[in-house]
């Protein structure tokens, strides 16, 4: 079964995704340093009245990244075809891609670090030099010949950056990561989504919420769907604290945002490795869960609360992990050195 708080995208996700997505810059809660840098290139490509620099948004799912490569096309006044790096099977797929766009389009590919190679090396000169170089014939007859390209913007969007090849990462002009958002940031997206979808709810409510959505706006959105159903039946359909606590705990979501697979994991360290370190492929194992879902999906939450850090001997429980969980803490000294371990890296 699909988490009910995974930040991947699911089905039910839908509907609402389209009506609530903020269109504008100006909509976007958050993440500033990216804003801004982002606005900044995007008036100068304006005032030169060029295409836009190559554009690399990385950071866990749910964050708001298809939604920032569909603001800078709207902002930019330009198409926006949307792809994936899986969906690119040949060479020949990303050509057609390419020489059916205008001046200034936006290609999105998500996750980009799954582009295949072949494919990626196509890219390099489309993003260089707006061209492509295409073999026409076969044996020594053959030639290669060289297609001039719309001059494009590549949005690139994934969730590991560290998988990215050298030479396609140093092709992006403008790389922005995007953090998980804080209580206050998400505050202000419950309100915004709720005000969209006309969903009455109080500042309490929206507080409580926002703590349970483990810094992911794709996650608050949902739970307020979720939330809004439970005092349409329960209640009288405003959302109140006590609704929003009651249709939480239902769901199994305890108050800082952790489900049981988030609980598993800090248990397993515990209770199998002695509270850390323990490797990651190792940790996957213990929990049946894989190595790429801990390590996008649940450790960036578990170490931006502190249950969690990463040394480089492996993943450490901390004494405020422990104590959530029901365990006792470990004395100052241990902890001290298990301190110095995360001070490492
Ligand atoms: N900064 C933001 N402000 C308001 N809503 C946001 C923001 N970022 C994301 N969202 C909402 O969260 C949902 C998921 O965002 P999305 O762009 O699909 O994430 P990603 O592509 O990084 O997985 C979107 O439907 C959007 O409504
Ligand atoms: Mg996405």
């Amino acid at each position: 079964m699909e988490r009910f708080v995974t930040p991947k995208h699911i089905e039910e996700d839908h509907d609402s995704e389209k009506s609530i997505r903020p269109d504008h810059l100006d909509d976007y809660i958050g993440q500033e340093k990216t804003k801004e840098k982002l606005q900044i290139f995007m008036k100068a490509a304006r005032l030169r009245g060029e295409s836009l620099d190559h554009v690399l948004l990385y950071g866990p799912p749910g964050l708001g990244k298809t939604t920032l490569s569909c603001i800078i096309a709207n902002e930019m006044n330009v198409g926006i075809k949307i792809t994936s790096g899986p969906a690119i099977e040949r060479p020949g797929d990303l050509a057609a891609i390419l020489t059916a766009m205008k001046d200034g389009d936006v290609l999105f590919i998500d996750e980009i670090h799954r582009l295949s190679r072949h494919v990626e090396e196509v890219l390099y000169p489309a993003m260089e030099d707006y061209a492509i170089d295409i073999v026409i014939g076969k044996g020594p007859g053959a030639r290669s010949v060289r297609l001039d390209l719309p001059k494009f913007t590549l949005v690139g969007a994934t969730t590991r950056a560290g998988q990215l090849t050298a030479p396609l990462r140093d092709r992006f002009g403008v790389i922005c990561k995007l953090d998980l958002y804080d209580h206050e940031e998400l505050g202000r997206i419950i309100k915004r989504s709720a005000d969209v979808l006309q969903i009455p709810i109080d500042d309490e409510a929206t507080f409580e919420m926002a703590m349970r959505s483990r810094g992911t706006p794709r996650i608050v959105n949902r739970l307020l769907k979720r939330v809004r159903d439970y005092a349409q039946v329960k209640g009288t359909g405003t959302i109140t604290r006590a609704i929003a606590k009651e249709a939480l705990d239902l769901l199994e979501i305890d108050p800082i945002g952790l489900d049981a697979v988030d609980r598993k994991i800090i248990e397993s360290i515990v209770d199998f490795f002695d509270g850390g370190p323990v490797g990651v492929d190792t940790l996957a194992a213990a929990t049946g869960e894989e190595t790429t879902t801990i390590e996008d999906v649940y450790e960036p939450y578990l170490m931006q609360i502190g249950f969690l850090q990463r040394t480089p001997r492996g993943r450490v429980v901390t004494n405020k992990g422990r104590i959530h969980l029901g365990y006792a803490p470990i004395s100052s000294g241990e902890q001290l050195a298990f301190d110095a371990l995360g001070e490492v890296l």
